[in-house]
Order: structure tokens, then C-alpha cells, then sequence
């Protein structure tokens, strides 16, 4: 069985100045020796300083976004092989934020996960209803089909995570009841034997969505958590050390 992901997001946060908070994980994960990988997404700006904190760091490097070309005339995009030429080992496709802020489409983010693999990183494949989704009893349908759209077949051929963060959820300071994980989590993982065969049982489907260290054991405990994606409770090194001793 894969061991527990627990990723953090620092979005669009973090100077040099912030790297301190980076170098306190690594610190701490030494230490601790958790049960769980541990990774940490900067910006873009901070990766290779990063790269160079988190050196000899069992604390692996992520990026937030690809793009799925190599290279080539975008201004602005970074792709997948940029982020590991930077040190990164993982990268995030398919927030929420990215797809609402630019309209990333299910099959966008299916070609950035497969960007992820043809240059040797692991994606974590973002999915997750909005409140008039689940309101609408529609939650359960909508998570499948963004999980069927996003993950080829050929991802199998490496590691991979899903996460699941309702868009509600994310910054807002509130949790889908345990129930209500535990019911996305068993549809996620149907769905990924579905897409993927043999190698979807063993994928870590992580939690998503104001994780934060007074929640972080009741979550990771649910059936089929495999993790946790982690936003505003990963800046400080303290509550992001928090959530990792909970596993
Ligand atoms: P949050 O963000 O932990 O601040 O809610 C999670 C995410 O967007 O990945």
C-alpha cells in the first residue's frame, strides 16, 4: 500500500524570507520520522531556493501547475519539465482555483497529469463539486466524471494522486461532515479502478479543503484517506508539522 501524502499548498504565498518556514519542515520531518511522505508546492519563484532548503530532505519539492507542452511560446506557463529541471518531484493539476480562475477543462487537466508523467513527476489530480453541486445532490456524480475526464489509462505506468477538495470547503474554515468524505473517497476509488485498473486501488486519494492540526486526525482516519492536500494550514512550519504527526 502506498503511504499517506500529506502536500502542502502554499499558492500564491511566500517570499525568500518565508523559506525559513520550509527549512522548520524539513527540520521536523527529520526528526519525527513521520508515517506519510511529505511535500511541499511553492510558487514557482521559490522552487529552485527550495529545492536547495529541502536538499538531502526527505521533503519532496511540488509544483502547483504545468503546462502540458514541453516548451514553446506561452508566456507566463511553466512546464513540467521546467518543474523538474527546478527539483521538483510532483506537481498539482486541476485545482479548483485554476480551473475556475482560467477554465482549465477536464481534458486540460488530463493532458497536464500526462505532461506530469512524460517528465518523470507525480501528478496529484485535483477534483471537487461546488456548493450548489452538493446542495443539488450532485456532489458523488460530478467528483466521478472530473476523475473519469482527468485520468488516462497511461498513468498507471507511474505514481499518482487524486485529491478530492470541495470547492466549498477550500480557505473557508469548513469540512464536508466525515460521512460525506468517506462517500467521495469510496466513489474515487471505484472510479479509478475504472480508469486505471489494478494500479487505482493502490493510489493515495487525498483530502482537500481547511485541513488544519484540530481536524487533520478525524480526517486522515476516515476510510480511504490517503492524505491531505493542505493550503492555508501549510505556511507555518508548527501547524503543517501538526497535521503531519497525525497520520
Ligand atoms: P485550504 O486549501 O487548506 O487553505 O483550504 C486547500 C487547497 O486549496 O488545496
Amino acid at each position: 500500500m502506498t503511504p499517506p501524502l500529506i502536500a502542502g499548498n502554499w499558492k500564491m504565498n511566500g517570499l525568500r524570507v518565508d523559506l525559513g518556514e520550509a527549512r522548520a519542515v524539513a527540520d521536523g520531518v527529520a526528526r519525527s520520522t513521520p508515517n506519510a511522505r511529505v511535500a511541499l508546492c511553492p510558487p514557482a519563484t521559490l522552487l529552485a531556493a527550495m529545492a536547495q532548503v529541502l536538499a538531502g530532505s526527505p521533503v519532496l519539492l511540488g509544483g502547483q501547475d504545468c503546462r502540458e507542452e514541453p516548451r514553446g511560446p506561452f508566456t507566463g506557463d511553466v512546464s513540467a519539465e521546467m518543474l523538474a529541471d527546478a527539483g521538483a518531484r510532483l506537481v498539482i493539476v486541476g485545482h479548483s482555483e485554476r480551473r475556475t480562475a482560467y477554465g482549465e477543462t477536464d481534458a486540460r487537466v488530463a493532458a497536464k497529469a500526462l505532461a506530469a508523467r512524460r517528465a518523470g513527476l507525480e501528478p496529484i489530480v485535483c477534483v471537487g463539486e461546488s456548493r450548489a453541486d452538493r446542495d443539488a445532490g450532485r456532489a458523488i456524480d460530478i467528483i466521478s466524471r472530473q476523475a473519469a475526464g482527468c485520468i488516462a489509462g497511461a498513468l498507471a505506468d507511474g505514481p499518482f494522486a487524486i485529491a478530492y477538495e470541495p470547492i466549498w470547503a477550500i480557505g473557508a474554515g469548513v469540512t464536508p461532515t466525515p460521512a460525506e468524505i468517506a462517500e467521495a473517497h469510496a466513489a474515487l476509488r471505484g472510479a479509478l479502478i475504472d480508469c486505471v485498473g489494478a494500479p487505482g486501488r493502490d493510489a493515495p486519494i487525498l483530502y482537500g479543503g481547511s485541513v488544519n492540526p484540530g481536524n487533520a486526525a478525524d480526517i486522515l482516519n476516515i476510510a480511504e484517506v490517503g492524505g491531505a492536500l493542505v493550503g492555508g494550514a501549510s505556511l507555518k512550519a508548527d501547524d503543517f508539522l501538526a497535521i503531519i504527526a497525525a497520520v
